[in-house]
C-alpha cells in the first residue's frame, strides 16, 4: 500500500524513503484537536528562543527573525487565516514548518535540544493552567448568583428531605448555600491541581535531558511556571496533572449534576418550588403546556461525559511504560471535552439560578406536612430530663396517633397530647410550629435565618478575595 512516490516529512523525514501511507497518515494527524494549543505553542516556542540566545545557540538577528515570525503565525492563526495541514501531524509541526517559511533558516533551529515529547507536554501544563484558571472565575460567578438567591432567601421556609421524603424544615437559604460550599470544594480543589501543573518538562528533550546550555530556570520564569521538573524521563511521560483535572472536573459534573436534579424535581408540577426563566427552558412539540427544563437536564445528563473522559484517561495511561508513548497523544481529546463542558455548563448554570424564582409560599405549606417537627417535639421532652431514646419513643406513638386520625402533631390538641406523656405543657407549641423550630437551629452550620446571614457574610468576603 505505501506510495514510494509520496513525499516524507520534511521534519522528521530523513531516514525515510517514502511517504506515510494514506490511512496511517490520518489515523495519527491530531491537529484537528490539539490546534487549540497554538497559543501555549508559540508562547513556549518563543521563550524557548530567547534562551537558546542566551546559550549562545543562537545569534540575535536570529532570534528577531523567529520572535517576527512566530508572532505573524500568531495573527494567522488567530484570523483564522492558517492553512492546517494533517500532513504534518500536529500543531507544532504545523506551527515550525510555517516558520521556516517566514523566518528562513533561522527557523530550522528553534527545536534545538528540544523534542515534541517535552514541547507538547509543556504547552498542554501552560493550556490547562489557563483554562483551570477560567474555570475558578466561572465557578466565583456560579456561587455568586447562588449567594445572591439566598440573600434572598433567608427566612424563607423550605422543607429539609432526607430520602426525598420530608424530614426538618429548613431555609431555601440554607439550601442554597449547601452548593455554594460543594462548588467551595471544587473551586481549592483545582487550586490545589494547579500546583503539581505548574512544573516545566522543557529541557527534557525526547527523554534523556539536553546537553546544551538551556537556563531551565529562566525558561520557566519566563512562562509561569512555579517549578522545574526534576527527572526527564517523568517529566515526559507523566499526565498526572491531565488525571487530577479530569478528577476534580468529574467532581465539579457530579456536582452541578445533583444540583441540577434539584432543581428538576422542584420544577416539576408535583413539588412546583421554582419557577424557571422561559430563556432555560423548552417547549413540547406535541404538548402545547410544557415548559421542560431542558438545560438542567442536559448538565445532568452531560455531566456523565466529565467521568467517562477521566475513565478515558485513566485506562489511557495504566499500561504505559517510561517513557513517550504515542499514546499519549489520546490525552487531549478527554480532557478538552471536560474542560468544554465544564466552561458551558457552569456559565449555563449561572443564568438558570439567576433566573430561578421561588415558589415560597408552596414551600412554605408543604412545611406544614410530613409530620416535620417530631423532632422537635423530641427535643422538648429531653429538655423537659427525659432521656432521648424514650422521648423518641413517646412521639413516635404520637405520630401514628395523628396518622391514624389523618392529622399533623401540631393540630392534636394539648389533652391529646398529654395522653402520651404528662409532662407536655402549653409550651410545647413553639416545638411544633416549623416557622418557630427553624429558629432554633443556631449553632455554626445551622440552618437559622441568624446563623445562614452569617454564612452568607464569610461567603461574601471570601469570593470578593477570590474572584479576579
Ligand atoms: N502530537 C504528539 C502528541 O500529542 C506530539 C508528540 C509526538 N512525539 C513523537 N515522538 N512522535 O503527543
Amino acid at each position: 500500500m505505501a506510495k514510494k512516490e509520496k513525499k516524507v516529512n520534511p521534519l522528521w523525514g530523513g531516514r525515510f524513503e517514502s511517504g506515510t501511507n494514506n490511512l496511517a497518515q490520518s489515523f495519527s494527524a491530531s491537529i484537528n484537536t490539539d490546534k487549540r494549543l497554538f497559543e501555549a505553542d508559540i508562547k513556549g516556542s518563543i521563550a524557548y528562543a530567547e534562551i537558546l540566545k542566551n546559550a549562545k545557540l543562537i545569534s540575535s538577528t536570529e532570534l528577531g527573525k523567529i520572535k517576527k515570525g512566530l508572532n505573524k503565525i500568531l495573527g494567522e492563526i488567530r484570523q483564522d487565516n492558517f492553512d492546517w495541514d494533517p500532513a504534518l501531524e500536529d500543531v507544532h509541526m504545523n506551527i515550525e514548518s510555517r516558520l521556516v517559511k517566514v523566518a528562513g533558516v533561522a527557523a530550522k533551529k528553534i527545536h534545538t535540544g528540544r523534542s515534541r515529547n517535552d514541547q507538547v507536554a509543556t504547552d498542554l501544563r501552560l493550556f490547562l493552567m489557563e483554562k483551570t484558571n477560567n474555570i475558578q472565575n466561572l465557578l466565583c460567578l456560579l456561587q455568586e448568583c447562588i449567594l445572591e438567591k439566598a440573600e434572598q432567601n433567608v427566612e424563607s421556609l423550605m422543607p429539609g428531605l432526607t430520602h426525598l421524603q420530608i424530614a426538618q424544615p429548613v431555609t431555601f437559604g440554607h439550601h442554597l448555600m449547601a452548593w455554594y460550599e460543594m462548588l467551595l470544594r471544587d473551586y481549592y480543589r483545582l487550586e490545589d491541581a494547579k500546583q503539581r501543573m505548574s512544573v516545566m518538562p522543557l529541557g527534557s528533550a525526547a527523554l534523556s535531558g539536553t546537553r546544551f546550555n538551556i537556563d531551565r530556570k529562566l525558561l520557566a520564569k519566563k512562562l509561569g511556571f512555579k517549578e522545574i521538573s526534576r527527572n526527564s524521563m517523568d517529566a515526559v511521560s507523566d499526565r498526572d496533572f491531565v488525571l487530577e483535572l479530569a478528577s476534580a472536573l468529574s467532581i465539579v459534573g457530579i456536582h452541578l449534576s445533583r444540583i441540577c436534579e434539584e432543581i428538576i424535581i422542584w420544577t416539576s408540577s408535583q413539588y412546583n418550588y421554582v419557577n424557571l426563566a422561559d430563556e432555560v427552558c423548552t417547549g413540547s412539540s406535541i404538548m402545547p403546556q410544557k415548559k421542560n427544563p431542558d438545560m438542567a437536564e442536559l448538565i445532568r445528563g452531560g455531566s456523565s461525559k466529565t467521568i467517562a473522559n477521566l475513565i478515558g484517561l485513566l485506562s489511557l495511561m495504566k499500561n504505559l511504560p517510561l517513557t513517550y508513548n504515542r499514546d499519549l497523544q489520546e490525552d487531549k481529546e478527554y480532557i478538552f471535552n471536560s474542560i468544554d463542558f465544564t466552561e458551558d455548563s457552569l456559565a449555563l448554570l449561572s443564568l438558570v439560578i439567576d433566573g430561578m424564582e421561588p415558589n415560597i409560599e408552596k414551600m412554605k405549606q408543604d412545611c406544614f406536612t410530613g409530620q416535620i417537627t417530631a423532632t422537635d417535639l423530641a427535643d422538648y421532652l429531653v429538655e423537659k430530663n427525659m432521656p432521648f431514646r424514650q422521648a423518641h419513643e413517646v412521639v413516635g406513638k404520637i405520630v401514628a396517633h395523628a396518622e391514624s386520625k389523618d392529622m399533623q402533631i401540631f393540630e392534636l390538641d394539648l389533652s391529646e397530647l398529654k395522653k402520651f406523656s404528662k409532662i407536655i405543657e402549653q409550651d410545647v407549641a413553639g416545638y411544633l410550629n416549623p416557622e418557630k423550630t427553624v429558629l432554633s437551629r443556631r449553632q455554626t452550620g445551622g440552618t437559622s435565618p441568624s446563623q445562614v446571614r452569617k454564612e452568607i457574610n464569610i461567603a461574601r468576603r471570601d469570593l470578593s478575595k477570590r474572584k479576579s
